[in-house]
């Protein structure tokens, strides 16, 4: 198949990761016979430098002439004043509310190869497996907010809607179907008006899941559960700012937040994909970046956006191979020992495809 694929490296490590999953891509498109092309665009932080703006109009342009967007990182110190009017965050926001992504899918796995170098206990790995659902267009994110400058006060809201709720509750519901069948919802219901409204909807929705066995979690022991049984949890669905806190934290589980990749999706078409780790000024440009969170999220893209099953899986099967025959990038290494670069790890991974 022929598809376009919009890429914004963005700043820091972004660049290296992206160039990674694109690498990765093209071995994709000889092995199975695809044409993928790339369009790259500026987002973030050297958007800023160029435009002005972290998300110019030319790169939403891009994006919407294309089957796909694979995105880096953006952000580093050179902008993180915090007076500034433009941030580079910013542009993440808002291609996520461009696009209507309010569907942000963040698988998390322990790595048998890895387990013995997390700081948990190896037991508690075993057989840890889950999804985080995270909203992506609403919540305290999008809210009503007030920054008054260097003022003595400032707000931000977290505002839900019945139907926001509804719909990223369906996609939690539909994934745990597809998977053990529990989903986890996270509030914070015991305090929050906007969570007593999520919970009720996530209530209601199940009435159409039958199958799936529901439970409710609140945030805060949910974090600690998260650490003291992360194998019991199959999906979890959570709000925009519970869902960015629960799923660093459950990066952990996966050895390194560069493990993690993300699909971000809306009710049709068109998704972006990166992984979960930011930007990493302190070692942009080393060679030193974890590749594996791109190019998992670049075989999400294929699963999700292009409908290939088949090569999603041979992806996500080599990287699995290229850690079980010892490869590891700094992040994973265990201390003292030795590592490779970036590229080494990606011509690994491209050369089991
Ligand atoms: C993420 C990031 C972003 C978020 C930041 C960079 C705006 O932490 O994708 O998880 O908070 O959503
Ligand atoms: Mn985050």
């Amino acid at each position: 198949m022929k598809a376009k694929i919009t890429v914004l490296p963005g700043d820091g490590i972004g660049v290296e990761v992206t160039s990674a999953a694109v690498a990765v891509l093209n071995k994709v498109a000889s092995r199975f016979g695809h044409e993928f092309s790339y369009e790259e665009a500026l987002i973030g932080g050297i958007a800023i430098d160029k435009t002005g703006t972290a998300l110019p109009e030319e790169t939403l342009r891009t994006g919407e002439q294309s089957d796909a967007i694979l995105l880096g990182a953006v952000g580093g110190p050179k902008w993180d004043n915090p007076t500034a009017a433009v941030r580079p965050e910013q542009g993440l926001l808002k291609i996520r509310k461009h696009f209507g992504l309010f569907a942000n899918l963040r698988p998390v796995k322990t790595y048998p190869a890895l387990a013995q170098y997390s700081p948990l206990r190896i037991e508690l790995l075993n057989g840890v497996d889950m999804l985080i659902v995270r909203e992506l267009t609403g919540g305290i994110y999008f809210g009503p907010r007030q920054e008054q400058g260097d003022g003595d006060s400032a707000y931000d809201t977290e505002l839900y809607t019945v139907p926001e709720v509804e719909r990223i509750a369906h996609i939690a519901f539909r994934a745990a179907q597809g998977r053990r069948k529990k989903l986890t919802s996270v509030d914070k219901a015991n305090v929050m008006a906007s969570m007593r409204l999520w919970r009720r909807t996530v209530v209601k929705v199940a009435e159409d899941y039958a199958d799936v066995a529901l439970d409710h979690a609140l945030v805060d022991s949910c974090a600690m559960h998260l650490i003291t049984r992360p194998a019991s949890f199959d999906v979890m669905v959570a709000s925009n700012i519970f869902g960015d806190i629960l799923s660093d934290e459950a990066s952990v589980l996966a050895g390194s937040l560069g493990m993690l990749p993300s699909a971000s999706l809306g009710a049709d078409g068109l998704g972006l994909y990166e992984p979960v780790h930011g930007s990493a000024p302190d070692i942009a440009g080393q060679g030193k970046a974890n590749p594996t969170g791109a190019i998992l999220s670049a075989a999400m893209l294929l699963r999700y956006s292009l409908n290939l099953e088949a090569e999603a899986k041979a992806v996500e099967a080599a990287v699995e191979s290229v850690l079980d025959q010892g490869a590891r990038t700094a992040d994973i290494a265990p201390r003292g020992g030795s590592f490779v670069s970036t590229t080494e790890f990606t011509q690994a991974v491209a050369e089991k495809i």
